[in-house]
């Protein structure tokens, strides 16, 4: 079972938010093993997990693109990967159903990537993405202030 601790938060709202559910995910299809659900069951958790991958990511890289991130080409290929391993694990649970080899993989592949990617590569997308939220007010206000100063002037002048 996966937490969501401390570091593992971007400071970005809506990231951290999907983060939880992607986990909260993830760990309701490690528990299917302990319970003993039925087949179908897993399978539909699993399936689950595979919708939810997919509408994270695709959300994250539109963020990272409308915020111009230079890195986005880098960090869309890595969840092409993701997906893929996913993809493969889905393959083995339709072929064998759940097996030791199955919740050895899901371990091995799914649950230590996405904590490796969100402390790492999502970590580094977070710090960009906040310089440039600061950035963005910061010229709001400078904008503010100039016009500020213009009406002053303007109330001078008449
Ligand atoms: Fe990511």
């Amino acid at each position: 079972m996966i937490i969501m601790a401390k570091n593992m938060e971007t400071g970005v709202e809506l990231i951290d938010e999907q983060h939880r559910e992607l986990i909260g995910r993830i760990n309701n299809v490690t528990k299917m093993g302990t319970k003993s659900a039925s087949e179908e069951e897993t399978e539909r958790t699993i399936d689950l997990l595979g919708e939810y991958i997919i509408k994270h990511f695709t959300d994250e890289e539109t963020l990272q693109q409308l915020c111009h991130y230079p890195k986005y080409k880098w960090h869309k290929g890595l969840h092409h990967y993701y997906i893929k391993e996913f993809q493969k694990l889905k393959n083995e649970f339709d072929a064998n159903g759940p097996s030791v080899r199955f919740t050895l993989d899901l371990h091995n592949s799914i649950i230590n990537w996405i904590v490796r990617h969100i402390k790492s590569v999502d970590a580094e997308f977070g710090e960009y993405y906040r310089k440039q939220i600061a950035e963005s007010s910061k010229q709001v206000s400078r904008h503010q202030a100039l016009n500020e100063e213009r009406k002053v002037a303007l109330t001078a002048v008449t």
